[in-house]
Protein backbone atom coordinates (compact mmCIF):
# COMPACT_ATOMS: atom_id res chain seq x y z
CA UNK A 1 0.00 0.00 0.00
CA UNK A 2 1.44 3.57 -1.06
CA UNK A 3 1.24 6.25 1.85
CA UNK A 4 0.84 9.42 0.06
CA UNK A 5 1.56 12.75 1.99
CA UNK A 6 -0.80 14.66 2.13
CA UNK A 7 0.77 17.73 1.54
CA UNK A 8 2.15 16.86 -1.52
CA UNK A 9 -1.18 15.96 -2.75
CA UNK A 10 -2.79 19.55 -1.95
CA UNK A 11 -4.32 20.80 -5.33
CA UNK A 12 -1.86 24.27 -5.74
CA UNK A 13 -4.98 25.95 -6.46
CA UNK A 14 -4.73 29.29 -8.54
CA UNK A 15 -1.28 27.64 -9.62
CA UNK A 16 -2.55 26.30 -13.20
CA UNK A 17 -0.74 27.72 -15.59
CA UNK A 18 -3.18 28.90 -18.14
CA UNK A 19 -1.78 26.16 -21.41
CA UNK A 20 -3.25 23.60 -19.23
CA UNK A 21 -6.70 25.26 -18.65
CA UNK A 22 -6.66 26.29 -22.89
CA UNK A 23 -6.10 22.09 -23.17
CA UNK A 24 -8.14 21.25 -20.99
CA UNK A 25 -11.09 23.23 -22.08
CA UNK A 26 -10.63 22.69 -25.84
CA UNK A 27 -10.28 18.71 -25.38
CA UNK A 28 -13.35 18.42 -23.03
CA UNK A 29 -15.50 20.63 -25.29
CA UNK A 30 -14.94 18.07 -27.88
CA UNK A 31 -14.51 15.06 -25.71
CA UNK A 32 -18.23 16.08 -24.28
CA UNK A 33 -19.17 15.36 -27.71
CA UNK A 34 -17.82 12.24 -28.26
CA UNK A 35 -18.25 11.11 -24.96
CA UNK A 36 -22.04 12.21 -25.01
CA UNK A 37 -22.85 10.49 -27.75
CA UNK A 38 -20.10 7.77 -28.98
CA UNK A 39 -18.62 6.14 -25.91
CA UNK A 40 -16.59 3.58 -28.04
CA UNK A 41 -15.09 6.03 -30.19
CA UNK A 42 -14.01 8.10 -27.14
CA UNK A 43 -11.86 4.93 -25.96
CA UNK A 44 -9.05 6.70 -28.00
CA UNK A 45 -7.60 9.57 -26.25
CA UNK A 46 -3.81 9.18 -24.77
CA UNK A 47 -0.57 9.96 -24.40
CA UNK A 48 2.86 8.75 -25.64
CA UNK A 49 5.92 9.06 -24.40
CA UNK A 50 9.39 8.18 -25.71
CA UNK A 51 12.70 8.66 -24.04
CA UNK A 52 15.01 10.34 -25.16
CA UNK A 53 17.59 8.79 -27.54
CA UNK A 54 21.08 10.13 -25.41
CA UNK A 55 19.28 8.71 -22.07
CA UNK A 56 18.67 5.59 -21.88
CA UNK A 57 19.87 2.84 -25.22
CA UNK A 58 19.98 0.12 -23.34
CA UNK A 59 20.47 -2.17 -26.83
CA UNK A 60 23.28 0.27 -27.75
CA UNK A 61 25.86 -1.02 -26.21
CA UNK A 62 25.11 -4.62 -26.93
CA UNK A 63 24.50 -3.66 -30.58
CA UNK A 64 28.00 -2.41 -30.90
CA UNK A 65 29.70 -5.12 -29.81
CA UNK A 66 27.70 -7.86 -31.31
CA UNK A 67 28.73 -5.93 -34.46
CA UNK A 68 32.24 -6.09 -34.11
CA UNK A 69 32.02 -9.78 -33.95
CA UNK A 70 30.30 -9.38 -36.93
CA UNK A 71 31.64 -10.73 -40.44
CA UNK A 72 30.43 -8.60 -43.58
CA UNK A 73 28.63 -11.31 -44.73
CA UNK A 74 26.64 -11.70 -41.49
CA UNK A 75 24.73 -8.26 -42.49
CA UNK A 76 22.93 -8.16 -45.09
CA UNK A 77 23.51 -5.04 -47.31
CA UNK A 78 20.09 -2.78 -46.20
CA UNK A 79 20.67 -3.88 -42.45
CA UNK A 80 24.72 -2.73 -42.59
CA UNK A 81 23.55 0.02 -44.77
CA UNK A 82 21.23 1.11 -41.61
CA UNK A 83 23.47 0.31 -38.56
CA UNK A 84 26.20 2.33 -40.04
CA UNK A 85 23.59 5.31 -40.44
CA UNK A 86 21.88 5.10 -37.24
CA UNK A 87 23.05 5.54 -33.74
CA UNK A 88 20.44 6.84 -31.80
CA UNK A 89 23.01 7.37 -29.11
CA UNK A 90 23.84 10.07 -31.76
CA UNK A 91 21.30 11.24 -33.16
CA UNK A 92 18.13 13.42 -31.80
CA UNK A 93 15.40 11.19 -33.75
CA UNK A 94 12.84 13.75 -32.59
CA UNK A 95 14.65 16.36 -34.57
CA UNK A 96 13.90 16.76 -37.68
CA UNK A 97 11.11 17.69 -40.74
CA UNK A 98 8.72 16.02 -42.66
CA UNK A 99 9.94 15.27 -46.12
CA UNK A 100 6.85 14.00 -48.97
CA UNK A 101 7.61 11.03 -50.95
CA UNK A 102 5.05 10.64 -53.37
CA UNK A 103 6.97 7.08 -54.13
CA UNK A 104 7.08 6.07 -50.19
CA UNK A 105 4.02 4.06 -49.65
CA UNK A 106 2.70 2.63 -46.28
CA UNK A 107 3.13 -1.07 -45.92
CA UNK A 108 -0.58 -2.00 -45.71
CA UNK A 109 -4.13 0.05 -46.46
CA UNK A 110 -6.96 -0.35 -44.22
CA UNK A 111 -8.25 -2.78 -46.89
CA UNK A 112 -4.96 -4.69 -47.15
CA UNK A 113 -5.27 -4.66 -43.13
CA UNK A 114 -8.07 -6.81 -41.63
CA UNK A 115 -7.00 -5.53 -38.42
CA UNK A 116 -8.00 -2.06 -38.04
CA UNK A 117 -11.02 -0.80 -36.51
CA UNK A 118 -13.53 1.53 -38.38
CA UNK A 119 -12.76 4.59 -36.37
CA UNK A 120 -9.19 4.56 -37.96
CA UNK A 121 -9.80 3.06 -41.50
CA UNK A 122 -9.58 6.85 -43.16
CA UNK A 123 -9.46 5.94 -47.12
CA UNK A 124 -12.78 3.20 -46.43
CA UNK A 125 -14.30 5.65 -44.90
CA UNK A 126 -14.40 8.08 -47.47
CA UNK A 127 -11.47 10.53 -47.26
CA UNK A 128 -10.40 11.48 -50.53
CA UNK A 129 -6.73 13.26 -50.28
CA UNK A 130 -3.92 11.19 -50.04
CA UNK A 131 -0.75 12.91 -49.37
CA UNK A 132 -1.05 12.62 -46.32
CA UNK A 133 0.18 8.83 -46.13
CA UNK A 134 3.68 9.83 -48.25
CA UNK A 135 5.06 11.80 -45.47
CA UNK A 136 8.71 10.60 -43.91
CA UNK A 137 9.95 11.60 -40.92
CA UNK A 138 13.31 12.74 -41.52
CA UNK A 139 15.58 13.62 -38.39
CA UNK A 140 18.39 16.11 -39.19
CA UNK A 141 21.33 14.53 -37.78
CA UNK A 142 20.79 10.46 -39.40
CA UNK A 143 18.74 8.78 -41.23
CA UNK A 144 15.71 7.32 -39.65
CA UNK A 145 15.83 3.16 -40.48
CA UNK A 146 12.74 1.74 -42.35
CA UNK A 147 10.50 -0.60 -40.67
CA UNK A 148 11.45 -4.19 -41.92
CA UNK A 149 8.74 -6.13 -40.79
CA UNK A 150 10.91 -9.48 -41.37
CA UNK A 151 13.38 -7.67 -38.81
CA UNK A 152 10.57 -6.31 -36.18
CA UNK A 153 8.80 -10.02 -35.98
CA UNK A 154 12.41 -11.79 -35.61
CA UNK A 155 13.40 -8.87 -32.82
CA UNK A 156 9.78 -10.35 -31.38
CA UNK A 157 10.81 -14.38 -31.56
CA UNK A 158 9.64 -16.22 -28.48
CA UNK A 159 7.95 -12.61 -27.17
CA UNK A 160 5.18 -10.68 -25.70
CA UNK A 161 4.90 -7.04 -26.78
CA UNK A 162 2.37 -5.15 -24.86
CA UNK A 163 1.10 -1.59 -25.69
CA UNK A 164 -1.44 -0.60 -22.42
CA UNK A 165 -3.28 2.84 -22.76
CA UNK A 166 -6.02 4.61 -24.15
CA UNK A 167 -7.29 4.26 -27.73
CA UNK A 168 -4.41 6.12 -29.30
CA UNK A 169 -2.35 3.62 -27.55
CA UNK A 170 -4.74 1.21 -29.26
CA UNK A 171 -4.29 2.85 -32.81
CA UNK A 172 -0.23 2.30 -31.98
CA UNK A 173 -1.02 -1.01 -31.15
CA UNK A 174 -3.07 -1.78 -34.49
CA UNK A 175 -0.27 0.25 -36.89
CA UNK A 176 2.20 -2.28 -35.33
CA UNK A 177 0.27 -5.63 -36.41
CA UNK A 178 -0.91 -4.08 -39.91
CA UNK A 179 3.15 -3.29 -40.38
CA UNK A 180 4.09 -6.67 -39.69
CA UNK A 181 0.77 -8.82 -40.84
CA UNK A 182 1.27 -9.57 -43.89
CA UNK A 183 4.34 -10.86 -43.87
CA UNK A 184 2.91 -13.88 -41.83
CA UNK A 185 0.75 -16.59 -43.81
CA UNK A 186 -2.92 -17.11 -43.31
CA UNK A 187 -3.25 -19.90 -40.96
CA UNK A 188 -0.02 -18.82 -38.45
CA UNK A 189 -1.36 -15.72 -37.08
CA UNK A 190 -4.53 -14.98 -35.09
CA UNK A 191 -6.19 -11.88 -33.75
CA UNK A 192 -8.32 -12.50 -30.42
CA UNK A 193 -10.19 -8.97 -29.58
CA UNK A 194 -11.31 -8.69 -25.88
CA UNK A 195 -12.95 -5.51 -24.20
CA UNK A 196 -9.81 -4.97 -22.35
CA UNK A 197 -7.01 -7.23 -23.58
CA UNK A 198 -6.52 -8.21 -27.11
CA UNK A 199 -4.27 -10.47 -28.51
CA UNK A 200 -2.52 -10.83 -32.14
CA UNK A 201 -0.28 -14.19 -32.22
CA UNK A 202 2.64 -15.18 -34.80
CA UNK A 203 2.29 -18.48 -34.45
CA UNK A 204 5.99 -19.68 -35.77
CA UNK A 205 7.70 -16.61 -34.19
CA UNK A 206 6.06 -17.92 -30.88
CA UNK A 207 5.33 -13.91 -30.41
CA UNK A 208 2.40 -11.90 -29.36
CA UNK A 209 1.38 -8.22 -30.42
CA UNK A 210 -0.96 -7.42 -27.35
CA UNK A 211 -3.23 -4.07 -26.69
CA UNK A 212 -4.72 -4.04 -23.07
CA UNK A 213 -7.39 -1.12 -22.52
CA UNK A 214 -6.18 1.01 -19.39
CA UNK A 215 -6.75 4.78 -20.54
CA UNK A 216 -5.57 6.27 -17.22
CA UNK A 217 -3.21 3.01 -16.13
CA UNK A 218 -4.64 3.29 -12.97
CA UNK A 219 -7.72 2.25 -11.35
CA UNK A 220 -11.02 4.27 -12.33
CA UNK A 221 -14.70 3.70 -12.15
CA UNK A 222 -14.73 4.97 -15.94
CA UNK A 223 -12.32 1.76 -17.39
CA UNK A 224 -14.42 -0.73 -18.79
CA UNK A 225 -18.20 1.31 -18.99
CA UNK A 226 -17.12 4.51 -20.11
CA UNK A 227 -19.03 7.01 -17.80
CA UNK A 228 -19.95 9.76 -20.59
CA UNK A 229 -19.67 13.10 -18.01
CA UNK A 230 -15.88 13.54 -16.90
CA UNK A 231 -17.52 14.78 -13.76
CA UNK A 232 -19.15 11.39 -12.50
CA UNK A 233 -15.44 10.08 -13.16
CA UNK A 234 -13.34 8.78 -10.06
CA UNK A 235 -10.21 7.93 -10.22
CA UNK A 236 -8.23 5.18 -7.63
CA UNK A 237 -5.27 7.14 -7.96
CA UNK A 238 -2.95 4.85 -6.03
CA UNK A 239 -4.30 1.41 -7.59
CA UNK A 240 -3.11 -0.06 -10.21
CA UNK A 241 -3.09 -3.76 -9.44
CA UNK A 242 -6.32 -4.74 -10.91
CA UNK A 243 -5.05 -3.85 -14.56
CA UNK A 244 -1.36 -4.67 -13.90
CA UNK A 245 -1.79 -8.47 -13.15
CA UNK A 246 -2.07 -8.43 -16.81
CA UNK A 247 1.18 -7.20 -17.72
CA UNK A 248 2.98 -9.43 -16.07
CA UNK A 249 5.58 -12.00 -17.37
CA UNK A 250 5.45 -9.51 -20.81
CA UNK A 251 8.94 -9.08 -22.31
CA UNK A 252 8.08 -5.81 -24.01
CA UNK A 253 5.67 -3.41 -22.76
CA UNK A 254 5.18 0.13 -24.31
CA UNK A 255 2.41 2.56 -21.72
CA UNK A 256 0.46 5.70 -22.52
CA UNK A 257 -1.84 7.93 -20.62
CA UNK A 258 -2.59 11.39 -21.09
CA UNK A 259 -5.56 12.93 -23.31
CA UNK A 260 -7.82 11.54 -20.43
CA UNK A 261 -6.72 13.07 -17.76
CA UNK A 262 -7.24 16.77 -19.79
CA UNK A 263 -11.23 16.16 -20.02
CA UNK A 264 -11.62 18.39 -17.01
CA UNK A 265 -9.32 20.90 -14.91
CA UNK A 266 -9.78 18.93 -12.03
CA UNK A 267 -9.99 15.03 -10.92
CA UNK A 268 -12.14 13.49 -9.01
CA UNK A 269 -9.62 11.15 -7.22
CA UNK A 270 -9.63 8.36 -4.22
CA UNK A 271 -6.76 7.21 -2.61
CA UNK A 272 -6.44 4.99 0.54
CA UNK A 273 -8.59 2.49 1.71
CA UNK A 274 -11.55 2.40 -0.09
CA UNK A 275 -14.31 2.30 3.41
CA UNK A 276 -15.88 5.83 2.61
CA UNK A 277 -17.20 3.82 -0.91
CA UNK A 278 -16.80 6.44 -3.91
CA UNK A 279 -17.84 9.37 -1.53
CA UNK A 280 -14.08 9.92 -0.05
CA UNK A 281 -12.90 11.15 -3.33
CA UNK A 282 -11.26 14.97 -2.90
CA UNK A 283 -10.84 16.92 -6.21
CA UNK A 284 -7.43 17.53 -7.62
CA UNK A 285 -6.38 19.62 -10.17
CA UNK A 286 -5.66 17.57 -13.40
CA UNK A 287 -1.67 17.41 -13.18
CA UNK A 288 -1.43 16.43 -9.46
CA UNK A 289 -3.51 13.76 -9.71
CA UNK A 290 -1.57 12.67 -12.59
CA UNK A 291 1.33 12.71 -10.72
CA UNK A 292 -0.02 10.29 -8.11
CA UNK A 293 -1.57 7.99 -10.73
CA UNK A 294 1.97 8.02 -12.61
CA UNK A 295 3.90 7.22 -9.56
CA UNK A 296 2.07 4.59 -8.62
CA UNK A 297 2.71 3.05 -11.82
CA UNK A 298 5.89 3.87 -11.22
CA UNK A 299 5.69 1.99 -8.12
CA UNK A 300 4.44 -1.22 -9.47
CA UNK A 301 7.30 -1.43 -12.20
CA UNK A 302 9.67 -0.63 -9.84
CA UNK A 303 8.67 -3.46 -7.83
CA UNK A 304 7.35 -5.72 -10.22
CA UNK A 305 9.37 -5.47 -13.75
CA UNK A 306 12.61 -7.25 -13.71
CA UNK A 307 14.68 -4.94 -16.18
CA UNK A 308 16.62 -7.88 -17.12
CA UNK A 309 13.62 -9.33 -18.59
CA UNK A 310 11.36 -7.03 -19.40
CA UNK A 311 11.82 -3.49 -21.19
CA UNK A 312 9.90 -1.00 -20.53
CA UNK A 313 9.02 2.31 -22.68
CA UNK A 314 6.21 5.60 -22.72
CA UNK A 315 4.62 6.97 -25.56
CA UNK A 316 4.64 10.34 -24.56
CA UNK A 317 1.43 12.40 -25.06
CA UNK A 318 -0.35 12.31 -28.52
CA UNK A 319 -0.81 15.78 -29.54
CA UNK A 320 -4.62 16.97 -30.47
CA UNK A 321 -5.36 19.96 -32.90
CA UNK A 322 -8.53 21.71 -31.40
CA UNK A 323 -7.45 24.69 -32.45
CA UNK A 324 -6.63 25.97 -36.38
CA UNK A 325 -5.17 29.31 -34.76
CA UNK A 326 -2.18 27.85 -33.16
CA UNK A 327 -1.52 26.87 -37.41
CA UNK A 328 -2.83 31.20 -38.27
CA UNK A 329 -5.21 29.14 -40.44
CA UNK A 330 -8.08 31.22 -38.85
CA UNK A 331 -10.93 30.08 -40.61
CA UNK A 332 -10.34 26.92 -40.03
CA UNK A 333 -12.34 23.96 -38.48
CA UNK A 334 -10.02 22.28 -36.03
CA UNK A 335 -7.89 20.29 -37.99
CA UNK A 336 -11.04 19.91 -40.17
CA UNK A 337 -9.76 19.73 -44.50
CA UNK A 338 -6.11 20.10 -43.35
CA UNK A 339 -4.46 18.42 -45.90
CA UNK A 340 -0.68 19.39 -45.44
CA UNK A 341 1.39 19.35 -42.14
CA UNK A 342 2.87 22.55 -40.46
CA UNK A 343 6.64 22.95 -41.78
CA UNK A 344 7.63 25.64 -39.41
CA UNK A 345 10.49 24.16 -37.44
CA UNK A 346 9.53 23.26 -33.65
CA UNK A 347 5.79 24.27 -34.24
CA UNK A 348 4.19 23.24 -30.98
CA UNK A 349 0.25 23.92 -30.27
CA UNK A 350 -1.98 24.03 -27.62
CA UNK A 351 -2.89 20.61 -27.70
CA UNK A 352 -0.22 19.29 -26.37
CA UNK A 353 0.98 20.58 -22.67
CA UNK A 354 4.17 20.86 -21.60
CA UNK A 355 3.71 20.71 -17.72
CA UNK A 356 1.88 17.15 -18.23
CA UNK A 357 4.82 15.96 -19.75
CA UNK A 358 7.63 17.27 -17.14
CA UNK A 359 5.21 15.18 -14.53
CA UNK A 360 5.84 12.18 -17.16
CA UNK A 361 9.36 13.12 -17.14
CA UNK A 362 10.08 13.91 -13.50
CA UNK A 363 8.21 10.86 -12.44
CA UNK A 364 10.46 8.67 -14.90
CA UNK A 365 13.96 10.23 -13.51
CA UNK A 366 13.30 8.88 -10.10
CA UNK A 367 12.35 5.35 -11.27
CA UNK A 368 14.41 2.02 -10.78
CA UNK A 369 13.41 0.57 -13.62
CA UNK A 370 14.66 2.24 -16.85
CA UNK A 371 11.54 3.63 -19.43
CA UNK A 372 12.44 4.50 -23.13
CA UNK A 373 10.14 7.44 -24.05
CA UNK A 374 8.99 7.12 -27.57
CA UNK A 375 8.62 11.17 -27.60
CA UNK A 376 5.83 11.54 -30.33
CA UNK A 377 4.67 14.57 -29.42
CA UNK A 378 7.07 17.05 -31.62
CA UNK A 379 7.05 15.04 -34.53
CA UNK A 380 2.94 14.77 -34.62
CA UNK A 381 2.72 18.02 -33.42
CA UNK A 382 3.68 19.23 -36.61
CA UNK A 383 0.78 17.00 -38.39
CA UNK A 384 -2.48 19.15 -38.37
CA UNK A 385 -3.59 16.70 -41.66
CA UNK A 386 -2.78 13.09 -39.86
CA UNK A 387 -6.02 12.74 -38.08
CA UNK A 388 -9.33 11.28 -38.23
CA UNK A 389 -11.53 14.31 -39.10
CA UNK A 390 -14.80 13.92 -40.11
CA UNK A 391 -13.35 10.43 -42.11
CA UNK A 392 -14.45 7.96 -38.74
CA UNK A 393 -17.14 6.62 -37.02
CA UNK A 394 -20.12 7.74 -34.72
CA UNK A 395 -21.90 5.49 -32.35
CA UNK A 396 -20.43 2.60 -34.36
CA UNK A 397 -21.00 3.94 -37.29
CA UNK A 398 -19.14 5.77 -39.99
CA UNK A 399 -20.23 9.55 -40.32
CA UNK A 400 -23.65 9.69 -42.62
CA UNK A 401 -22.81 12.52 -45.30
CA UNK A 402 -24.93 14.82 -43.50
CA UNK A 403 -22.48 14.47 -40.22
CA UNK A 404 -19.59 14.87 -42.96
CA UNK A 405 -20.87 18.18 -43.67
CA UNK A 406 -20.93 19.33 -40.44
CA UNK A 407 -17.29 19.51 -39.22
CA UNK A 408 -17.95 21.58 -35.95
CA UNK A 409 -19.66 18.67 -34.57
CA UNK A 410 -17.99 16.30 -35.53
CA UNK A 411 -14.18 16.35 -37.22
CA UNK A 412 -12.12 14.49 -34.58
CA UNK A 413 -8.82 15.78 -34.44
CA UNK A 414 -7.56 13.35 -31.68
CA UNK A 415 -7.53 10.28 -32.87
CA UNK A 416 -5.32 9.38 -36.34
CA UNK A 417 -5.60 7.89 -39.66
CA UNK A 418 -4.42 4.15 -40.25
CA UNK A 419 -1.80 4.31 -42.21
CA UNK A 420 -0.72 7.01 -41.14
CA UNK A 421 1.35 9.02 -38.52
CA UNK A 422 1.38 6.28 -35.58
CA UNK A 423 3.08 4.18 -38.26
CA UNK A 424 6.25 6.52 -37.97
CA UNK A 425 5.91 6.61 -34.04
CA UNK A 426 6.39 2.73 -34.74
CA UNK A 427 9.58 3.28 -36.91
CA UNK A 428 10.63 5.19 -34.00
CA UNK A 429 10.17 2.29 -31.45
CA UNK A 430 11.46 -0.04 -33.93
CA UNK A 431 15.06 1.88 -34.14
CA UNK A 432 15.17 1.11 -30.31
CA UNK A 433 13.74 -2.42 -30.55
C1 LIG B 1 33.48 -10.89 -29.61
O1 LIG B 1 34.60 -11.71 -29.75
C2 LIG B 1 35.47 -11.66 -28.64
C3 LIG B 1 36.72 -12.47 -28.99
O2 LIG B 1 36.44 -13.46 -29.91
C4 LIG B 1 34.74 -12.22 -27.41
O3 LIG B 1 35.59 -12.15 -26.27
C5 LIG B 1 33.51 -11.36 -27.16
O4 LIG B 1 32.74 -11.87 -26.09
C6 LIG B 1 32.65 -11.31 -28.41
N1 LIG B 1 31.57 -10.36 -28.18
C7 LIG B 1 30.32 -10.65 -28.45
C8 LIG B 1 29.33 -9.60 -28.13
O5 LIG B 1 29.97 -11.71 -28.95
C1 LIG C 1 11.25 7.90 -51.35
O1 LIG C 1 10.71 6.62 -51.10
C2 LIG C 1 11.33 5.60 -51.86
C3 LIG C 1 10.53 4.32 -51.62
O2 LIG C 1 10.45 4.00 -50.27
C4 LIG C 1 12.78 5.47 -51.45
O3 LIG C 1 13.41 4.46 -52.21
C5 LIG C 1 13.48 6.80 -51.68
O4 LIG C 1 14.79 6.74 -51.19
C6 LIG C 1 12.73 7.91 -50.97
N1 LIG C 1 13.30 9.18 -51.34
C7 LIG C 1 13.85 9.99 -50.46
C8 LIG C 1 14.36 11.27 -50.98
O5 LIG C 1 13.92 9.70 -49.27
C1 LIG D 1 6.85 -19.17 -26.48
O1 LIG D 1 6.99 -17.94 -25.79
C2 LIG D 1 6.65 -18.01 -24.44
C3 LIG D 1 6.82 -16.63 -23.86
O2 LIG D 1 6.06 -15.70 -24.57
C4 LIG D 1 7.56 -18.99 -23.72
O3 LIG D 1 7.15 -19.10 -22.37
C5 LIG D 1 7.47 -20.34 -24.39
O4 LIG D 1 8.42 -21.21 -23.81
C6 LIG D 1 7.77 -20.21 -25.87
N1 LIG D 1 7.56 -21.49 -26.52
C7 LIG D 1 8.43 -22.00 -27.40
C8 LIG D 1 8.07 -23.30 -28.00
O5 LIG D 1 9.46 -21.41 -27.69
C1 LIG E 1 20.30 -8.02 -13.71
O1 LIG E 1 21.54 -8.50 -14.18
C2 LIG E 1 22.66 -7.94 -13.55
C3 LIG E 1 23.91 -8.41 -14.25
O2 LIG E 1 23.76 -9.73 -14.72
C4 LIG E 1 22.64 -8.31 -12.08
O3 LIG E 1 23.73 -7.74 -11.42
C5 LIG E 1 21.35 -7.78 -11.46
O4 LIG E 1 21.25 -8.20 -10.10
C6 LIG E 1 20.14 -8.29 -12.23
N1 LIG E 1 18.98 -7.61 -11.73
C7 LIG E 1 17.90 -8.23 -11.35
C8 LIG E 1 16.78 -7.38 -10.87
O5 LIG E 1 17.79 -9.44 -11.40
C1 LIG F 1 -13.16 21.45 -47.50
O1 LIG F 1 -12.57 20.96 -48.68
C2 LIG F 1 -13.50 20.70 -49.72
C3 LIG F 1 -12.75 20.06 -50.86
O2 LIG F 1 -11.55 20.73 -51.11
C4 LIG F 1 -14.18 22.01 -50.13
O3 LIG F 1 -15.13 21.75 -51.14
C5 LIG F 1 -14.86 22.60 -48.92
O4 LIG F 1 -15.39 23.87 -49.23
C6 LIG F 1 -13.89 22.75 -47.76
N1 LIG F 1 -14.66 23.13 -46.59
C7 LIG F 1 -14.29 24.11 -45.79
C8 LIG F 1 -15.20 24.43 -44.67
O5 LIG F 1 -13.23 24.70 -45.93
C1 LIG G 1 9.95 15.06 -25.95
O1 LIG G 1 10.46 15.95 -26.89
C2 LIG G 1 10.18 17.30 -26.61
C3 LIG G 1 10.71 18.16 -27.73
O2 LIG G 1 10.75 17.49 -28.91
C4 LIG G 1 10.83 17.70 -25.31
O3 LIG G 1 10.50 19.04 -25.02
C5 LIG G 1 10.31 16.81 -24.21
O4 LIG G 1 10.97 17.07 -23.02
C6 LIG G 1 10.52 15.35 -24.57
N1 LIG G 1 9.80 14.57 -23.58
C7 LIG G 1 10.34 13.58 -22.91
C8 LIG G 1 9.46 12.92 -21.92
O5 LIG G 1 11.47 13.21 -23.10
Amino acid sequence: MLIFSLDTMKPSRGKLPLSIIAIVICVSAFIGVLYTEDVGSLSSTSIINLKSCSKQDPLANSRESAEDNKTEDDLDDLEADEKTEFDPRRCSIYKGKWVFNSSAKPLYSDRTCPYLDKQVSCVKNGRPDSDYRHWEWQPDDCTLPRFDPTVALEKLRGKRLMFVGDSLQRGQWQSFVCLVESHIPEGRKSMRRGRSHSIFKAKEYNATIEFYWAPFLVESNSDLHIIADPKDRILRVDSVFKHAKNWIGVDILVFNTYVWWMSGLRIKSLWGSFANGEEGFEELDAPIAYRLGLKTWANWVDSSVDPNKTRVFFTTMSPTHMRSKDWHHEEGIRCYNETKPVMKKGYWGSGSDRWMMGVVTSVVERMKVPVSFINITQISEYRIDGHTSVYTEYQGKILTDEQKADPRRYADCIHWCLPGVPDTWNQLFYAYL
